[in-house]
């Protein structure tokens, strides 16, 4: 066994359904790595039923026996889940349903984010981590860092790596090769249908994506479109928002961001960058540095379509952030 120090990793919406599709993946070892001990600080809403839920959840995870998996904490308070958290990890929130984009949850959802970053600033640990996965993401982890006075902007993080999957997929499905031929593709911008994924920069097999896919019309007007409006395709086919594929999407987003050398595509505090407002969290490619430290890759030269694209995405940070500047700390 391992005689390493457990980390202490909170999780929102423990009872919920990306919660349920997580959880065990964490406890295995998936996310922070098979020789390292976790603690699972579980938060849900204080109602009989969620937190029935949540001591089932709990049941199962005692039953599977984790090595990893040193101790659990379930509450219904956000001071005890968050303290001394390593990482926090936000998804408890409302889903959209059919019909919604995930900008209509903002009034609802947003106000979740301001208790829960005041919560984590207060009582994280030092090296505290967040995650921000419940939608939309981009706003409410602007919202939950607006809170902190303790904790730097660069620690709080949003989820576009369930993007940066599903664009590499579709890259690989058109191109009739494996998963493992694509890359250098990351997404700009928000985590809606406005979002960039920059196939300009794509490879496939090491050389350009669209020399290799050779249908520029297809990459502008079907391949980006899909891409950004996936998430509504999932509700559409299945009556509920994607579970698996985003619990898979954000082990791939902590695991890489403890990974030196990695770089991959996350949500950050923009100051500036890429042509987006200061201020806003925006996707972009980053580089770990060190576990849980990374730097922002700016070497991508944009063209004149690309700037186009960062620019609509960008404009709708804008407007969520004028949306809910009641919110902002
Ligand atoms: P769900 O409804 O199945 O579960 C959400 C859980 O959060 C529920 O159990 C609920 O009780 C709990 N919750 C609500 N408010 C809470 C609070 N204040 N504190 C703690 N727990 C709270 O929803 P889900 O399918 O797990 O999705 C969760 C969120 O993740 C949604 O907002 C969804 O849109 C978002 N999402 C984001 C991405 C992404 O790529 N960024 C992908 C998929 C889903
Ligand atoms: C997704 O992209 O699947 C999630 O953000 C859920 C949604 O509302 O689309």
């Amino acid at each position: 066994m391992t005689s390493k120090t457990p980390i202490r990793v909170a999780v929102t919406g423990a009872a919920g359904n990306i919660g349920y599709a997580l959880l065990f993946r964490i406890a295995s070892g998936d996310m922070l790595g098979k020789d390292q001990p976790v603690i699972l600080q579980m938060l849900e809403i204080p109602t009989e039923g969620a937190q029935k839920a949540l001591k089932g959840v709990a049941m199962e995870l005692d039953d599977c026996a984790f090595p990893l998996l040193a101790d659990m904490v379930l509450t219904d308070d956000p001071k005890v889940a968050f303290k001394d958290a390593n990482w926090s990890l936000l998804v408890g929130s409302k889903p959209r349903g059919p019909g919604m984009e995930r900008a209509d949850l903002l009034k609802d959802n947003g106000k979740i984010f301001i208790a829960q970053g005041r919560a984590i600033d207060e009582v994280a640990a030092d090296d505290a981590r967040i995650a921000v996965v419940g939608n939309p993401c981009n706003t409410n982890v602007m919202i939950a860092a607006s809170q902190a006075k303790r904790l730097t902007a660069d620690r709080f993080t949003a989820m576009v790596r369930l993007d940066e999957n599903r664009g590499r997929a579709q890259l690989a499905k058109k191109a009739g090769v494996s998963i493992n031929e694509v890359s250098d593709l990351y997404i700009y911008g928000n985590h809606s249908p406005t979002m960039f994924a920059d196939f300009t920069h794509a490879k496939i097999g090491g050389k350009p994506a669209a020399q290799v896919i050779g249908d520029e019309t297809w990459l502008k007007n079907d391949y980006l479109p899909a891409v950004g409006k996936r998430g509504a395709a999932i509700i559409e086919a299945r009556g509920q928002s994607s579970a698996a594929s985003a619990a898979n999407a954000l082990i791939d987003h902590i695991r890489d961001l403890v990974t030196p050398g990695k770089v991959h595509s996350v949500a950050i505090n923009s100051e500036g960058r890429y042509g987006f407002a200061e201020g806003l969290w925006a996707g972009m490619p980053v580089k770990t540095t060190t576990p849980g430290a990374y730097e922002v890759v700016t070497t991508y030269e944009m063209d004149d379509f690309a700037k186009s694209k960062i620019a609509l995405t960008n404009d709708e940070l804008v407007g969520e952030r004028d949306t809910v500047k009641d919110m902002l700390g």
